[in-house]
Order: C-alpha cells, then sequence, then structure tokens
C-alpha cells in the first residue's frame, strides 16, 4: 500500500491495526482486518489474570472457553502458554472466525476448537470448563458514545460493538453456562463500567469480585451448578 493510501485511512480514522493488516498481543502477531474487532492491549489483563487462576490452582489439562473471539487473540494467548490445555473458542461472525482460524493455524495451535455461535450456545464439553473468558461488548450505543475512540470502532464490525442495554450479552451468557448445568469461573472484561453499576445489574445468586485497572476493569464471577453425574 503506498504512503498516501495509508495517511488517507489514518485521517479517515481507520485503526492503525488494520492499516498495517497485524496487531501485536501477548508478544503474538496476530493478523487482523475489517472482519474483526481490534484486540486492546488492556485485554492482556484478562489473559494475565486467568492464567494466574489456572496456576493457582494447579489444573492439568485445563478447558477454557473464549466467547466472543473476534481475531482469536484470547483463544491463541491461553492456548500458547498451557499447551496441554483444550481452548474452546466462539463468535457469532463466521467471517471473524475464518480469521481466527487463520492466526491460529499461523501460530501452530492444534488445541483451539472454533465454534461458530451465539455465545456458548452450541459448545459441547465432556466436563464443566475451568474457565469462561470472555471481552464481549458490553456497552449500550448511549454509553459508547461517550469512548473516545468511537471513531476507530466505526470501521469494526458492529456486533463487536454495541449490545442493547448494558452488559447484555455477559447476563445472557451467565443464563446459558446455568442451563449447561456447569460450575465455571467466568473473566468477563467490564472496561469503563463502575462497580455499582455492575452490583445493580448483576443477578443476586451469582458471587462475583471486581479488579479495577486504569480506565478499565474485569469481574470475576463463580457461575452455576455442576450437574449430578448420575442424573
Ligand atoms: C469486543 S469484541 C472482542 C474480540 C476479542 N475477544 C478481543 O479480545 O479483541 C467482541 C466479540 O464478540 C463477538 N460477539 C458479539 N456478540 C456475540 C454473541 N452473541 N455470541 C458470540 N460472539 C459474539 C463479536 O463478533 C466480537 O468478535
Amino acid at each position: 500500500m503506498s504512503r498516501r493510501a495509508a495517511s488517507k485511512r489514518h485521517l479517515l480514522h481507520e485503526p492503525m491495526a488494520y492499516i498495517q493488516g497485524f496487531v501485536q498481543f501477548d508478544g503474538l502477531k496476530m493478523k487482523i482486518d475489517r472482519r474483526s474487532y481490534v484486540p486492546n492491549l488492556e485485554t492482556e489483563n484478562l489473559v494475565n489474570y486467568g492464567a494466574t487462576l489456572l496456576r493457582q490452582r494447579k489444573v492439568d489439562r485445563p478447558i477454557v472457553i473464549d466467547v466472543g473471539t473476534g481475531c482469536g487473540n484470547i483463544a491463541i494467548a491461553f492456548a500458547k502458554r498451557f499447551p496441554g490445555s483444550s481452548v474452546i473458542a466462539t463468535d457469532i461472525l463466521q467471517d471473524t472466525l475464518t480469521l481466527a482460524r487463520c492466526n491460529a493455524t499461523t501460530h501452530g495451535c492444534t488445541n483451539v476448537e472454533f465454534v461458530h455461535t451465539d455465545l456458548i450456545d452450541d459448545v459441547e464439553c465432556p466436563r464443566s470448563p475451568d474457565l469462561v473468558v470472555a471481552d464481549l461488548p458490553y456497552g449500550s450505543p448511549e454509553y459508547l458514545l461517550k469512548s473516545n475512540a468511537l471513531e476507530e470502532m466505526q470501521h469494526m464490525p458492529i456486533i463487536s460493538r454495541f449490545t442493547e442495554g448494558l452488559l447484555d450479552a455477559y447476563l445472557e451468557l451467565i443464563e446459558q453456562i446455568k442451563a449447561k448445568r456447569w460450575r465455571a469461573t467466568l473473566i468477563a472484561e467490564s472496561g469503563t463500567v463502575p462497580e455499582k453499576v455492575v452490583s445493580r445489574l448483576l443477578p443476586p445468586d451469582v458471587e462475583w469480585t471486581y479488579h479495577a485497572y486504569q480506565d478499565y476493569s474485569l469481574i470475576q464471577l463463580e457461575v452455576g451448578d455442576e450437574k449430578d453425574p448420575d442424573e
């Protein structure tokens, strides 16, 4: 691409990652284009947090589910950090998953399975997963209008950015985990949503903790009851 074409795209607020065609995440180079949301650097906190939990719990061959995988960055980061793990990555956009599969192949990850589905609807798991991680759209359009990255986000797939109501997708994900009768730790990126708003929205029967970083937050939730094996 000529420098002139690149600066024109830059002037139109196209994310630099799309112009360059790649993004660095957790020390790995990910191919990226308009088929997928551009991963944020802060999302590495979610990977670090989840990896620490798995190590503390000394899970031998962990099952990790990455919900709304985008270009596959989180799933691939876990697959590389835990070579003995089984990672299942889902997305509602088929094109996004094609890009994620390409990134997994580039990084030689044979322990990631990609599933085209709504949240975890069609995911089949031999037992409760050890970890569910999710960086789903959490903001309503009204909320995101205040974002300082709005112009860049306009270039990304719309479903990767907006939900109707705050934390809607996470509330639905909690219901889906319960319906599957899994007992799972869910780590969800909650960005700039304040703790008091989170506490108003989450169901009362779910234990959760809020972890604030600079301009960014995560929620750890303990969801569901394990199915009785004799059932
Ligand atoms: C904010 S982007 C995050 C992408 C990636 N996980 C990352 O860290 O950059 C949200 C992703 O969730 C996907 N998504 C949105 N709604 C979904 C749903 N109901 N089921 C599965 N994936 C969904 C979008 O297509 C998008 O790839």
